[in-house]
């Protein structure tokens, strides 16, 4: 509980700049990115120089500090799937008299997936977005498998880097959408393929996909998708055991073959 002073102004914004102390003993390094609920960080801790990353939750959006305890306690329940930020501990920072609470966890270096993208000047390789969707549903498995839903997978939700011949991801942000149940699930999946569907360059470049691409994809149709892939496991098990049938060489953005 987290009960705001009568004085304090309303924050809609936090714009920590490089440089400043939070919460008496962070120092804040850069932002990494902002959302619905709050905006990101990239701290350090004084004593020790361990750098962190700080989820600060705007007041207005978390005024009980119910969003942010949930969203710790869904990181530590879900400590052991590696596509989730490793949750460290939670904070109450003090600005402008207003209480804000705080969710400090491990820093990943990457990038949101839809600016990786937009980076990308040919688009990505069909192969290549094949295994970031290989990389997302290996990760998000065993959420599934648990019973687990994210509720809010896209490619903003998404961080990603490239790691040696492959990429690492991270999936940021739960959206609580009370119990879990197989329709909750059901809709990360279908999540998941909308964002497998902009990795190969959106609608524009559907007709000239692959059919391995087009397997998965199935016109955006969700019943087609549903009779295909349940969870994420059941993608995972498709990719596993793909056959080529042809050389799959086709460039996902400016359709060179
Ligand atoms: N641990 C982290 N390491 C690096 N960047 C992060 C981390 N957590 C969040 N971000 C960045 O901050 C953005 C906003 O975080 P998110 O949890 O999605 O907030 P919101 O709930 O407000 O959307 C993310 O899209 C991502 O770019
Ligand atoms: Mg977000």
């Amino acid at each position: 509980m987290l009960p705001m002073p009568l004085t304090a102004r309303p924050i809609v914004r936090f714009d920590f700049l490089p440089g400043r102390t939070v919460a008496g003993k962070y120092v804040i390094e850069r932002k990494l990115g902002s959302g619905y609920e709050g905006e990101v960080y990239a701290i350090v801790e004084k004593n020790t120089g361990v750098r962190r990353a700080a989820k600060f939750y705007y007041p207005h959006r978390d005024p009980m500090g119910k969003s942010a305890i949930a969203y710790a306690r869904k990181l530590d329940a879900l400590r052991h799937c590696q596509i989730l930020l490793q949750y460290h501990h939670q904070e109450t920072a003090t600005v402008q008299k207003n209480k804000v609470a705080v969710v400090v966890s491990e820093l990943f270096e990457g990038e949101q997936l839809s600016e990786f993208l937009k980076k990308q000047p040919n688009g990505l390789s069909t192969f290549e977005a094949l295994h970031v969707l290989y990389t997302l549903v290996r990760g998000i498995a065993p959420i599934h498998a648990r019973g687990e839903y994210h509720g809010d997978i896209h490619d903003d939700n998404v961080m990603i880097r490239r790691q040696g011949i492959g990429f690492e991801v991270r999936l940021v942000d739960f959206f609580d959408l009370g119990r879990p149940n197989k329709a909750k699930i059901r809709k990360d999946v279908l999540n998941l393929v909308m964002v497998f569907h902009t990795i190969v360059g959106g609608r524009d470049k559907y007709a000239d996909q692959p059919p391995e691409v087009k397997y998965i994809i199935r016109g955006l149709k969700d019943s087609l998708i549903l009779a295909r892939f349940q969870s994420a496991g059941d993608i995972q098990r498709h990719l596993e055991a793909l056959t080529w049938s042809h050389p799959v060489v086709h460039a996902t953005s400016n359709g060179r073959a």
